[in-house]
């Protein structure tokens, strides 16, 4: 978990040197330990192809956890944020292994980064 942390302290304190696309990006890098674009490829998380506008909890072949698959949730902008600045409290129960993103520049550019790429 130090490790996320860490990566996540250095993508914040370079935000405000770089254009958002590439600070989105390079928070993805944190991300990109368990997650890919491509559709079907699920690693320890799920694949997000496509998570705009999708439902929580439905990728196939990805063993959700129950709350997340009870949550309700359709991916946007609004739930994105939420649930990546702090997964469980958005999702009480959740089982990403992830603490969430506090720099509010970094979570905004990530969000805009899964909007451009997981069409
Ligand atoms: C250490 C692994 C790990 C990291 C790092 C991680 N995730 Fe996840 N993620 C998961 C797992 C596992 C789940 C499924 C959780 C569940 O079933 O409760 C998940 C679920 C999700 C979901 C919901 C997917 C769906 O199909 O409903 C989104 C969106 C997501 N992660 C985005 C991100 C983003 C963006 C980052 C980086 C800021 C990130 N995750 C970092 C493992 C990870």
């Amino acid at each position: 978990m130090h490790k996320f942390v860490l990566a996540l302290a250095l993508a914040a304190g370079t935000a405000h040197a770089q254009p958002a696309d590439e600070v989105g990006r390079k928070t993805f890098e944190t991300c990109a330990a368990c997650h890919s674009f491509k559709e079907g490829d699920n690693g320890t998380g799920p694949s997000l192809h496509a998570i705009v506008g999708r439902k929580a909890g439905t990728v196939e072949g990805f063993r959700y956890s129950g709350p997340l698959k009870r949550s309700n949730i359709v991916w946007d902008e609004a739930s994105l944020t939420a649930f990546l600045r702090d997964p469980q409290q958005a999702v009480p129960g959740n089982r990403m292994p992830f603490s969430g993103i506090e720099d509010e520049a970094a979570l905004k550019a990530v969000v805009r980064y899964l909007q451009a790429q997981a069409k």
